[in-house]
């Protein structure tokens, strides 16, 4: 039923988008049009027209040097298979704006090993069997929209660089959330303690450890920093992006512990209620839209739902942009860790409703200690 409307509307949004000459009294076909006009310019297929053009503006705007003519050359022809590829993503995705980005000279296979990090997204992940279930909350007064950027509990957006350590943002992201509940202090936390000192495995499938930039589990890092003790603030043990280096924890530092965390039942409206009374919640999500992502909601009529990126869940929108009225929808607010250079302002905003791309499959809740009334 769900996908049969989907495509229904899909086939409209063709059909309209070619029409776009007739009727504009029509509300509907008017805001096609408008958002035709306002985009021309940087639409995926104008884009291709002028491939040399875009490609000199991306490579001057994002800083890039090749190393010799033929890397160059290799770059320019993975850049226009990125054109066509947003192209693609924005039929498919309508009600998001795709382009380019700072990641459009990498294939896809480069992007997933640079700049993803989550373990387990080949096979179906399996949740620790010991992870606490998080209880049901009651869901009936939650707020139509809530963000928790405008309740201080969100820190900048960092940037996890060529390394595939995006589970330690996530991590890190959601104790900045519940450290601030439960100390009303917002502070910064280290992912290079979790990259080069937590080397916890699933209980369930010993291949699944946190490794450093070579991926990990947001659970495996909350039960690390279980028992270790804590985290240290970000300044203290700054990110590096590389995973080469020794442990330097100093456990005299600890800035932020975990008291416990849960896993969220596949709901969305447990998943918003557990939003709302502990904080940010650390979420996995299938990433394959998110390289040619510039804004809007992304709610893709086709996303696999095997989990390859974390990221922080800080909020959700009750109606969001979309080109065609009937299509607004409701959003979930994520938190980045490729920097405020990319997407939304580093943020991604994707649809609630259906499990879109798997978000709603992998989310813990976690609670931090008062440590400030314990010390
Ligand atoms: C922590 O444990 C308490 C008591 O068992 C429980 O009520 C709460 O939901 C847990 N919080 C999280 C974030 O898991």
């Amino acid at each position: 039923m769900a996908s049969s409307f989907s495509l229904l509307t899909f086939s409209l949004f063709i059909i309209l988008s070619l029409s776009s000459a007739i009727a504009d009294d029509d509300l509907l076909i008017r805001q096609v049009t408008t958002e035709d006009s306002s985009s021309s310019s940087s639409s995926p297929n104008d884009l291709l027209l002028n491939a040399d053009h875009h490609f000199s503006l991306f490579k001057s705007k994002f800083n890039k040097i090749y190393s010799s003519k033929e890397e160059h050359d290799n770059r320019f022809s993975i850049f226009k298979a990125n054109l066509r590829r947003a192209s693609r993503h924005q039929t498919l995705d309508p009600s998001a704006v795709h382009g380019v980005t700072k990641f459009s000279d990498l294939t896809p296979r480069e992007f997933r090993q640079k700049y993803l990090g989550l373990n387990g997204g080949k096979r179906k992940l399996k949740l620790p069997s010991d992870a606490n279930k998080a209880p049901v909350l009651p869901t009936d007064s939650l707020p139509e929209d809530f963000d928790w950027r405008e309740h201080g509990a969100v820190t900048e957006v960092k940037d996890q660089g060529q390394c595939g350590s995006c589970w330690s943002f996530s991590t890190t992201g959601a104790l900045e959330g519940a450290n601030y509940l439960a100390t009303g202090k917002l502070v910064s936390l280290s992912e290079q303690q979790l990259v080069d000192c937590d080397h916890e495995c699933d209980p369930e499938e010993r291949n699944s450890c946190d490794s450093g930039c070579n991926g990990g589990l947001m659970n495996n890092a909350f039960e690390y920093i279980l028992k270790s003790g804590g985290v240290q603030r970000e300044e203290d043990y700054p990110y590096t992006g590389s995973d080469h280096g020794t442990c330097k924890f100093d456990k005299s530092k600890v800035a932020a512990t975990v008291a416990n965390f849960s896993v969220v039942a596949l709901d969305e409206d447990q998943i918003a209620a557990n939003l709302v009374k502990n904080g940010p919640l650390a979420v996995g999500i299938h990433a394959g839209y998110m390289q040619t992502y510039i804004g809007g909601v992304s709610c893709p009529l086709v996303c696999l739902r095997s989990l390859d990126h974390g990221v922080v869940l800080v909020g959700y929108g009750s109606a969001g942009y979309a080109p065609i009225r009937f299509k607004e929808k409701p959003y979930w607010i994520i938190k980045n860790s490729w920097g405020p250079n990319w997407g939304d302002q580093g943020y991604y905003k994707i649809c609630r409703g259906h499990n879109v791309c798997g978000v709603d499959s992998m989310v813990s809740t976690v609670a931090a200690v008062n440590i400030h009334a314990t010390q």
